[in-house]
């Protein structure tokens, strides 16, 4: 008797995630999971796509990602299905959607703008609360989510711009082991930025208890990425020690003029902690970052361009030097008129893009904002770029090589058990691609193109994009952490 799958897929290169050299296989999905992979020539299915020789390898796991609240707002991801990631670890750089009790009665503070200040965004009271929410109305790829410091601190604490009090610790604390509970995966803080910048190290500690009994993993937006790396390195050491808890260096980048080429100090630093404790790393494949406006971020780079404004919206996906030229004013008055606003900075060397993407142990993560007008081409971008750029462009390392760096890699790191491999019984999440196509369509002029050369993917055996549309179908679900 033949076997009859719901899901077939014929001739394929198979890049099944874990590094080794791709083969040509037939892949069989039954339900959510990959039944088969090998000669089906006798087999049919249900769907059946014939890849003629082109790539199938695993779903891309975005490690680091600000969408949550694109989850629920506009729940066919289309910025990441559309380059083939199925996963998305949302709640990055200390901010979380949740929890969330206290409305906000003027907008909402910085960086919480980042998943969007428009006014009209979700609130929860408990985590439990938007897991539910998550899970009553799923999107289309799946998600891991981490609890924010800095979402824990303005929901607890009056006066942010100050180390938390006791019993603010222990209100934290509470709120992390609820969260945990509830089924994120970890804390992420974002001590770079304001109001966080005034949490010590063993504020960070002393809430992060219940990460060792849950098992949970630490990341972070380092304090600094520019003149105090080092320190920043130790300090997020440390907190991975005294906690015994993986730590995650979240898009381990090097900021400055000045400190162009330290890299290579930074990663042989990082290589040594990974002899004594769980480390590891993400990056994004850009030598420009994107966050919110500032004067003193924008003093430091070569190039600022406008992603997004409420003082004077016409200006989103402009250059800040033309902005203030035309309107005749200082850069740091034409700065104070756009505010609130974002922003991309050129302010990284390409030399360090590349020795930290090239690192054995970095992951890929795309930081997107997907609240942005005119945001970093980053967001549509990241992981086709990786492939078709860095692999097969500049040859940087093997297609083999750079699946690994975004999905079996990542799966393991976070813990997302039969996640990130094509191999018999694990999930049947699938990126489907023209290997000789496959590359970023966004720019940062033009910011919002697809990608190119993304055939079909697939999220728990079902498709959600295929030939550059969204197949409306939302088959994602919150991924818990087993370590
Ligand atoms: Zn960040
Ligand atoms: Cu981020």
């Amino acid at each position: 008797m033949s076997a009859h799958f719901d899901l077939l897929i014929r001739n394929a290169q198979v890049i099944d995630g874990t590094g080794a050299p791709r083969f040509s296989a037939d892949i069989g999905v039954r339900a959510d999971r990959i039944e088969r992979v090998g000669d089906l020539s006798g087999a049919s299915g249900s769907t059946e796509i014939d890849l003629g020789g082109r790539v199938a390898s695993p779903g891309f796991i975005d490690v680091h990602t600000h969408d949550d609240r694109l989850l629920l707002s506009d729940r066919s991801m289309a910025p990441k299905v559309s380059q083939g990631v199925t996963t998305v670890v949302a709640g990055n750089c200390g901010i979380s959607l949740a929890p969330l009790p206290v409305p906000f009665s003027q907008g909402v503070t910085p960086p919480l703008n980042l998943l969007d200040d428009a006014g009209d965004w979700f609130r929860f009271r408990d985590f439990a609360a938007y897991v539910q929410a998550l899970e009553a109305a799923p999107a289309a790829t799946n998600c891991a989510l981490l609890v924010g410091h800095t979402t824990l601190r303005l929901a607890t604490m009056a006066r942010t711009d100050r180390p938390a009090e006791p019993a603010e610790i222990t209100a934290m604390r509470a709120l992390v082991d609820e969260s945990l509970t509830a089924g994120a995966i970890g804390v992420s803080t974002g001590l770079f930025y304001e109001p966080a910048i005034s949490a010590p190290a063993e504020e960070v500690i002393e809430i992060c208890r219940p990460l060792s009994w849950h098992r949970g993993i630490y990341c972070t937006h380092m304090r600094c990425e520019g003149d105090r790396i080092a320190d920043s390195l130790e300090e997020t050491f440390r907190v991975g020690r005294e906690l015994d808890v993986p730590v995650v260096i979240s898009h381990h980048k090097i900021i400055g003029r000045a400190n162009y080429g330290r890299s290579a100090e930074t990663l042989a630093i990082i290589e040594r902690a990974m002899s004594r404790q769980t480390v590891c790393l993400d990056c994004y494949p850009y030598a420009a970052g994107s966050t919110i406006l500032s004067a003193d971020r924008a003093a430091t780079s070569e190039r600022v361009l406008v992603t997004w404004s409420r003082g004077m919206p016409q200006h989103a996906g402009r250059e800040l030097a033309t902005i203030a030229s035309e309107l005749g004013v200082s850069q740091e008055e034409a700065i104070a008129r756009l505010l609130p606003a974002g922003a991309i900075y050129f302010r990284m060397h390409e030399d360090d893009v590349k020795r930290i993407l090239a690192f054995e142990p970095t992951m890929i993560g795309s930081d997107g904002l997907p609240h942005d007008d005119a945001p970093h081409p980053r967001l549509w971008g990241t992981f086709p770029r990786v492939l078709g750029h860095y692999a097969r462009g500049l040859g940087l390392f093997s297609l083999e090589r750079a699946i690994h760096k975004m999905t079996a890699l990542s799966a393991r790191n976070f813990g997302l058990v039969d996640r990130g491999v094509i191999a018999e019984g694990a999930y049947a999440d699938l990126a489907l691609f023209d290997p000789d196509r496959v590359d970023a369509g966004s720019t940062y002029e033009q910011p919002l193109e697809r990608a190119l050369g993304i055939d079909t993917v697939v999220v728990n055996g079902t498709i959600v994009w295929r030939e550059g549309r969204a197949a409306s179908n939302y088959p994602g679900r919150v991924l818990r952490r087993m370590s």
